[in-house]
């Protein structure tokens, strides 16, 4: 049995903001936290009871706010500590959770820690971070290059594992660990109920490792900065076993309440920036796998397609282009049906798709830039362009698209990144009024799964074969059972092995859970007994 409190977060459902390009309350083009607390209504429509909201704090965004220069401060651009006061108030206010970031791994090198400790060897933040005269190893950085940056000031070398600008921060210090711990106290006492946690894999090293990542103290560390009462988090780690999820979740750890694995993410792409041809076979088989294994072990699982580092899933697997609405539909019910936490990320509601576009000047991801001149290294600009353009974080970075007016309702001024090139066609305002609504489906899946028992804490169970081009999964508590079914790319006939009430819930309006479906149709109903 899931923990009790495990249990209290399977009612919470999770809309992720990447706040810079979601709403922007004065017009200067850049989203913001008033931005935010004007759509908290809209949220709640669509059946949202909690937010997470990426990084909001002080940052030079050499990395889009993931560099910190102080994690207590509001960043300009999106207010001031009052605003967030407000947001945290009037989210609380609407009955509502709010998730902040944590960034623990790595500061800014504009951090006041880093600029203290870059000045030698004997000032009191001399060993906030990892210094040394000769590269202990040779790890790569995740946006390229050498991991090791030699810095002047100092004379010595510093450890980054993503830009040049984020230095990793050294928990064996244990001054850096009650830095830390402030940070959370500090947002604690500010009301925010849990923290995404970045990249928490990370936070111990081994240098004689071949990686940077599961260091031999990484669980004491994660108990210290987290585990000192209960609280709702999520890491985010390259976590690919049960085993270590069990490591790093069982309720009697004291560490993360769950983790976002990434497994089915990898449908669709050979890698990060190469396309591979897949079926939604894909994407089933490895939810299944994770299903059975976190019941198994009384894990808490997070259901998520799309975050601020993925392209949309849509424009991988499925058809983003004349069954747009179909896709993100059948993609809603294969996954928010399931059990576990769901994490919608802001767009997905309207199925917003992968931006395509065709200069590398219209890029502003800097893991994308970079990545652009390495491959332009070995190989002609327009086929670096194209992985580029099919992997780029950009992809879900381009402004919320709220209308079809100017500035798509996002702003009344210039948008900090281009608008995405479809947002006359996809966007709330039309998608809402549209005939086939991907809102107006979320809205409906959401309630559906939040007013019964059955979608929250309900036993999962597949019932199609793993042959089969379809997926048909029940989920059941008590003496209630419910069938979702979902077609893949053809049209196919599907008997369902159970007598069923009529659907519930359908994306083509079909009024019989068996018998031919269209490709990407699904349906949703209670099994009579
Ligand atoms: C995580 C974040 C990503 C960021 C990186 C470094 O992967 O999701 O956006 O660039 O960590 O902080
Ligand atoms: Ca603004």
């Amino acid at each position: 049995m899931l923990d009790e409190r495990y249990r209290a977060y399977l009612r919470w459902t999770i809309y992720q903001i990447y706040p810079r390009s979601f709403m922007d309350s004065n017009g200067d083009g850049i989203g913001d936290l008033k931005g935010i607390i004007s759509k908290l209504d809209y949220l709640q429509e669509l059946g949202i009871n909690a937010l997470w909201i990426c990084p909001c704090y002080q940052s030079p965004n050499d990395d889009n706010g993931y560099d910190i220069s102080d994690y207590e401060s509001i960043m300009a651009e999106f207010g001031t500590m009052e605003d967030m006061e407000r947001l945290i108030g009037e989210i609380h206010r609407r009955g509502m959770k709010i998730i902040m970031d944590f960034v623990p791994n790595h500061t800014s090198t504009k951090h006041p820690w880093f600029q203290e400790s870059r000045k030698g060897k004997d000032n009191p933040y001399s060993d906030f971070y990892f210094w040394f005269d000769e590269k202990p190893n040779n790890w790569q950085a995740a946006f390229r290059g050498s991991a090791w940056e030699w810095d002047e000031m100092r004379g010595q070398y510093y450890l980054h594992s993503f830009t040049v600008s984020q230095a990793d921060l050294n928990y064996e210090n244990p001054d850096v660990v009650k830095a830390m711990q402030h940070v959370v106290d500090f947002w604690r006492e500010k009301g925010v109920d849990g923290f995404r946690i970045d990249v928490i894999d990370l936070i111990s090293k081994d240098f004689s490792k071949k990686r940077d990542d599961f260091g031999p103290r990484l669980h004491e560390f994660i108990r210290e900065l987290i585990g000192r009462e209960p609280f709702f988090t999520v890491g985010e780690s390259d976590v690919h076993d049960i085993g270590e999820m069990v490591r790093h979740c069982a309720a009697n750890r004291h560490e993360l309440s769950t983790l976002f694995v990434f497994d089915h993410l990898e449908c669709g792409r050979a890698d990060k920036f190469t396309p591979k041809k897949d079926s939604l076979k894909f994407l089933r088989d490895c939810l299944i796998r994770w299903q059975q294994e976190t019941a198994e072990h009384d894990l808490l699982y997070t259901l998520f397609s799309d975050n601020h580092d993925q392209p949309p899933l849509i424009s991988r697997i499925a058809d983003d282009a004349k069954l747009r609405y179909e896709s993100a539909t059948d993609l809603a019910a294969m996954l928010y049906l399931l059990k576990g936490v769901p994490f919608i990320y802001q767009g997905q509601e309207i199925g917003m798709t992968s931006a395509h576009l065709d200069s590398i000047d219209d890029f502003d991801d800097v893991e994308s830039i970079n990545a652009y001149h390495d491959f332009c290294r070995t190989m002609p600009e327009e086929e670096a362009l194209g992985k580029v353009d099919f992997g780029s974080r950009d992809n879900a970075r381009h402004p919320m698209c709220w209308d079809d007016t100017e500035g798509a309702g996002f702003t009344t001024g210039t948008p900090w990144i281009s608008l995405h090139p479809r947002y006359r066609e996809i966007n709330v305002k039309s998608d809402r009024k549209a005939d086939k609504s991907v809102w107006r489906f979320y809205q409906s899946l959401l309630s559906l799964r939040r007013n019964n028992e059955t979608f929250l804490d309900g036993d999962f169970d597949v019932i199609s074969s793993v042959d089969d081009p379809y997926f048909i999964y029940t989920r059941a508590w008590k003496d209630e059972k419910w069938v979702i079914v979902c077609n893949f790319e053809t049209e196919q006939e599907i008997s369902v092995p159970f007598d069923c009430e009529a659907p519930a819930l359908t994306n083509l309006k079909r009024t019989s859970m068996s018998g031919v479906y269209a490709p990407y149709e699904c349906a949703i109903a209670m099994v009579s007994d």
